[in-house]
């Protein structure tokens, strides 16, 4: 969990920004929920290495360099990200780290960085499993722990080859802050649910919430499917700027708790009715056998979405209790073989079910 500076400010970013953002996630309380790492995208870089070939930052944008603002981020008890291309450029037209993969570790262990973003441009055409394991072997050759975050935008389905070469990667092309971007990439990710857990972790990109492009209604979905994803929840927004409602969003405590849930299984798309499918339940998992559910509505009209127990892996006769973890209420005290309500068009509802201990034998 984070904040990465690419959705919002694309490359308007500057040492200040990075600073305000951090002190933004402490002052918001943000950083308590556990968004830790500041993760700063494309543009750090000046447009040439230096003359001994490391790379340096920009020097109008981050003229104290990015040691110093790794020390600043950590005396906050943050964490810093940086971010390459496995290519001999950045998408930006910076020098990438394809061949320098072990000079360009060094750099960043020597700065003090905590999690590398390593984009897919400029590839000569070579394939990603050829790229992305000689920075993994360089990161893990520096002794500093660096979150290692493949940015392959799913070329050649990296969920089949992954798991042992980053801890999280891309299922997708880039999100854009619209309704049919999201949908369309939850739908892609999910193809590769069973590929995911603790360690290493499918990426349907960062989050678009707060950003204007969508309603709250959409936001809400984005979020809910996105921590049951159990994707990496990468605020995108200016977080020195939030409305009340893309805070409350961002800060729901009980579903950002699904979505670090210690099981790690990524919830699912388990039923699609109506329309093209568009009443759907997806649902995973937790630990404690208990299981997250969303009713998600994508249809253009409101409508009632049912989830039935056998669905998601529950006997029918077991009597569950019910929250609803957007409103915070305990909704229904013994719900059996399934459970349904209203879901207006775009919204979703989000709910912790907790099967009822059988009773005890004496
Ligand atoms: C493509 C990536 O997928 C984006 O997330 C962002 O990092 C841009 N490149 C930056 O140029």
């Amino acid at each position: 969990m984070g904040w990465n500076s690419w959705n919002y400010f694309a490359c308007n970013i500057n040492e200040t920004l990075i600073k305000e953002t951090a002190d933004a996630l402490i002052s918001t309380g943000l950083a308590d929920l556990g968004y830790n790492y500041v993760n700063i995208d494309d543009c750090w870089e000046a447009l040439t290495r230096d003359i001994q070939g490391h790379l340096v930052p920009e020097s109008k944008t981050f003229p104290s360099g990015i040691k110093a603002l790794a020390d600043y981020v950590h005396e906050k008890n943050l964490k810093l990200g940086i971010y390459s291309s496995a290519g001999v450029f950045t998408c930006q037209v910076r020098p990438g780290s394809l061949f320098y993969e072990n000079d360009d570790a060094a750099t960043w262990a020597s700065w003090g960085v905590d999690y590398l973003k390593y984009d897919n441009c400029f590839n000569l055409g070579i394939k990603p499993i050829d790229r992305y394991p000689p920075m993994r072997d360089a990161l893990n050759s520096t002794g500093r722990k660096i979150f290692y975050s493949l940015c392959e935008w799913g070329e050649d389905d990296p969920a089949l080859w992954a798991g042992n070469v980053g801890n999280s990667w891309r299922t997708t092309d880039d999100i854009n802050d619209t309704w049919a971007s999201m949908t369309s990439i939850a739908d892609l990710n999910d193809k590769w649910a069973a590929y995911a857990g603790p360690g290493g972790w499918n990426d349907p990109d960062m989050l678009e919430v707060g950003n204007g492009g969508m309603t709250y209604l959409e936001y809400r979905s984005h979020f809910s499917i996105w921590a049951l994803m159990k994707a990496p929840l990468l605020i995108g927004c200016d977080v020195r700027n939030m409305t009340a409602e893309t805070f409350e969003i961002l800060s729901n405590k009980e579903v950002i708790a699904v979505n670090q849930d210690p099981l790690g299984i990524q919830g699912r798309k388990v039923n699609a009715t109506g329309t093209d499918g568009c009443l759907q339940v997806w649902a995973g998992p937790l630990s404690g056998n208990r299981f997250a559910v969303v009713l998600w509505n994508r249809c253009s009209e409101g409508g009632t979405i049912n989830v039935s127990w056998d669905s998601i892996g529950l006997e029918s006769s077991v009597s569950v209790s019910v929250r609803d973890i957007w409103k915070h209420e305990n909704v229904v005290a013994d719900a059996v073989a399934s459970f349904g309500v209203h879901v207006d068009s775009h919204s979703c509802e989000m709910f912790v079910l907790t099967p009822k201990l059988s009773h005890s034998r004496v």
